[in-house]
């Protein structure tokens, strides 16, 4: 194990301005005197009790007691450990940092002395599982298993994937052999102790005495940032009821913590941030694909939804403009952490995209049935997390029914309102309000107010219903949102000429519920139909006050749609051009019934399966 000279942790902290480096995190920092102070970023609080002293270079909390230097606040501020911080602080201000192998210097994850050896011990208790695991490989029932499922030579050795003998002995008398080679029989009580704790080995309370923890399953070591083993998930060859789950875990240890950990980003790490992009999978085995088939910016999490600690180091790994990708199993349970996520990251406010709809399971299926080129393909459909949620609501055929409508939107709501800024919130409840035709000011609030961005409340939010509240009467589409839709519609049917066509073609002028918008809209086809209009042309095409009121309306200082609202729009309206459409089948469906008119009601039934058919398309 290299240790990294002290002349390295002094150079760094050397070069990087404590000053400089805590507002890089945005902390506002006022000078008074010769400190400076400012809001604490690591506690909540509206008068500052923050102090840096730049000629001390430490920082110090006098509301939460945080203290120390600068490699201690990036340690608090990204939740590094020591050596983390320091090789990422080192980055950021070019130091190169240097190893020596004495054991002066700090030794890589030691906090204290004592947590430190406890610490080694695990790593040497999963390093010696693993080093069994490894060697039961060639030839075993899982090596046959995962070549059978496309996995290559390359792999196995790169991934270090394993086999767990049928066997309750194999790692116990594994351990004696390695302890008796090294001379170091004596210390075999105390390793056992330490390969319990660290999950490998379990101990049989009953009949005193320890067993393997994996038997006859699959071995996936999971690595940290330092490619040391800190767990494992070992999976059932078959998956039948009575094998237990189809995979074990290694449980909560110092060093395996699901929450912080994500498999693969020890191979991961680099091509995500050069690409400034992760993908995230839902399993092992879709990781280890993903990259033997060159998508290497590919990560899982441990069989656990994604937490804000994992958000938070993706966010670290792809930058602050980079992406992260969700790719989950197209079954129920990945539509579900698909929610999960989009949930969890607008609560960090941090932006996700996702990729639905794969053609097969998921992704191990997928390469090498299809390819990396096709894989490529599919990933670059991957949409912003918060337009997906809109398609999907716009996607959902609500007839009349406008109960479901409503619950709907508010459930759209629920998630804009766990976004804790305030500008955002406010950009996506416009997108709602106009998708939804409903005014703005009736969508929920969060609640107990937002968040404003100072951290003060938002009294709004006291008033205004929030997503478990009883409804209001008055939530349903209300005038003034169908208004303010109906204008939209103008706007967007004044960019151009395909639009106004499109719209046209979607909203008969029925369904308008402003007869002077809808009469509007007839002058803008006109208009469009005689060349480009302008809105004097427009005007001077009508002699009616109303509509060209409406017209002049149109005038008014709102930016323009977006090319992504007018889609929702156009969404929506063929939706609902749809759901017309099914309706009016239907109504023919009873009156031919009625009438017993057998050949009319098999075209009918015919053309409503093809309506539906389309619907679903
Ligand atoms: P999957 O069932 O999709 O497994 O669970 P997989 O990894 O894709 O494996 P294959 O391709 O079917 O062989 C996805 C992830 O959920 C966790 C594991 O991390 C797994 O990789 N999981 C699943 C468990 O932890 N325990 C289980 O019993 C099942
Ligand atoms: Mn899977």
């Amino acid at each position: 194990m290299p240790y990294i000279k002290e002349t390295s942790i002094r150079r760094t902290q050397d070069a990087a301005d404590i000053v400089q480096i805590i507002e890089s995190y945005g902390v506002k920092l006022r000078r008074v005197g010769g400190n400076y102070t400012g809001l604490c970023p690591f506690h909540r609080e509206k008068t500052p009790s923050f102090s840096v002293n730049p000629s001390g270079q430490y920082f110090k909390c006098f509301g939460c007691g945080a203290a120390g230097g600068v490699i201690k606040f990036v340690e608090l501020i990204e939740r590094l450990d020591f050596v983390e911080a320091l090789t990422n602080l080192a980055q950021r201000v070019g130091v190169e940092l240097e190893y020596e192998k004495s054991n002066r210097g700090v030794a890589p994850h030691a906090e204290t002395v004592s947590a430190g050896d406890h610490k080694k011990a695990l790593y040497w208790a999963n390093k010696t599982a693993l080093n069994y695991f490894r060697r039961a490989l060639a030839d075993s029932p899982a090596d046959a298993y995962l070549r059978g499922r496309g996995f290559t030579t390359d792999t196995l050795a790169a991934w270090q994937l394993g086999w767990a003998p049928d066997d309750f002995h194999g790692l116990l008398d594994f351990i004696r052999d390695e302890l008796t080679r090294q001379n170091a029989g004596a210390k075999f009580d105390r390793a056992v102790k330490f390969a319990v704790e660290a999950g490998v080995l379990r101990r049989h309370e009953e009949k005193q005495n320890y067993y393997d923890a994996f038997r006859g399953r699959v071995i996936f070591p999971i690595f940290d940032a330092r490619q040391q083993p800190v767990g494992f998930g070992g999976r059932v060859l078959e998956e039948k009821p009575e094998a237990g789950g189809k995979y074990l875990n290694t449980a909560e240890t110092p060093l395996f913590k699901k929450g912080r950990l994500l498999f693969g980003l020890n191979f991961a790490a680099r091509e995500i941030g050069e690409r400034r992009e992760a993908i995230v999978v839902e399993g092992y085995t879709d990781t280890i694909m993903c990259h033997q088939y060159g998508v290497r910016n590919v990560v899982a999490t441990l069989g656990t939804a994604l937490t804000p600690d994992h958000v938070r180091l993706l966010r670290r790994h792809v930058g602050q403009d980079g992406k992260v990708v969700a790719l989950f199993d197209a079954d129920a349970a990945g539509k579900k952490a698909t929610a999960r996520a989009r949930e969890i990251f607008m609560r960090e406010d941090a932006p996700l995209w996702i990729l639905s709809d794969l053609a097969v399971k998921d992704a191990a299926e997928f390469l090498p049935k299809f390819g990396a080129e096709k894989f490529r393909e599919f990933l670059n459909t991957a949409r912003e997390a918060f337009d997906c949620l809109l398609q999907e609501y716009s996607w959902q055929n609500f007839g009349n029914d406008l109960s479901a409508k409503t619950a709907a939107v508010l459930n759209v709501m629920r998630v804009v309102n766990l976004c804790p800024n305030a500008i955002r919130r406010q950009m996506m409840r416009q997108r709602v309000a106009l998708l939804a035709a409903v005014d703005e000011n009736l969508l929920p609030q969060p609640e107990g107010g937002g968040l404003r961005e100072d951290g003060s409340e938002d009294e709004n939010g006291k008033v205004l219903p929030t997503a478990n509240s009883p409804l209001p009467a008055s939530i349903v589409p209300k005038m003034a949102g169908r208004q303010k839709a109906e204008k939209t519609l103008l706007r967007c049917m004044l960019a151009s000429p395909e639009w106004s066509a499109r719209i046209v073609d979607l909203y008969p002028p029925d369904d308008w519920h402003f007869p002077d918008l809808a009469a509007a809209a007839g002058v803008m086809r006109e208009a469009w139909a005689a060349g480009r209009p302008d809105l004097a042309t427009l005007t001077a095409a009508t002699t009616n006050e109303e509509v060209r009121g409406a017209l002049l309306g149109l005038l008014d200082p709102a930016p323009p749609p977006t090319a992504d609202e007018m889609n929702f729009i156009l969404a929506r309206g063929e939706n609902e051009a749809r759901a017309r459409k099914k309706q009016r089948l239907q109504e023919e469906i009873r009156r031919a019934a009625l009438n017993k008119n057998e050949a009319e009601l098999t075209t009918l039934h015919a053309a409503l399966r093809d309506q539906q058919a389309r619907g679903r398309g």
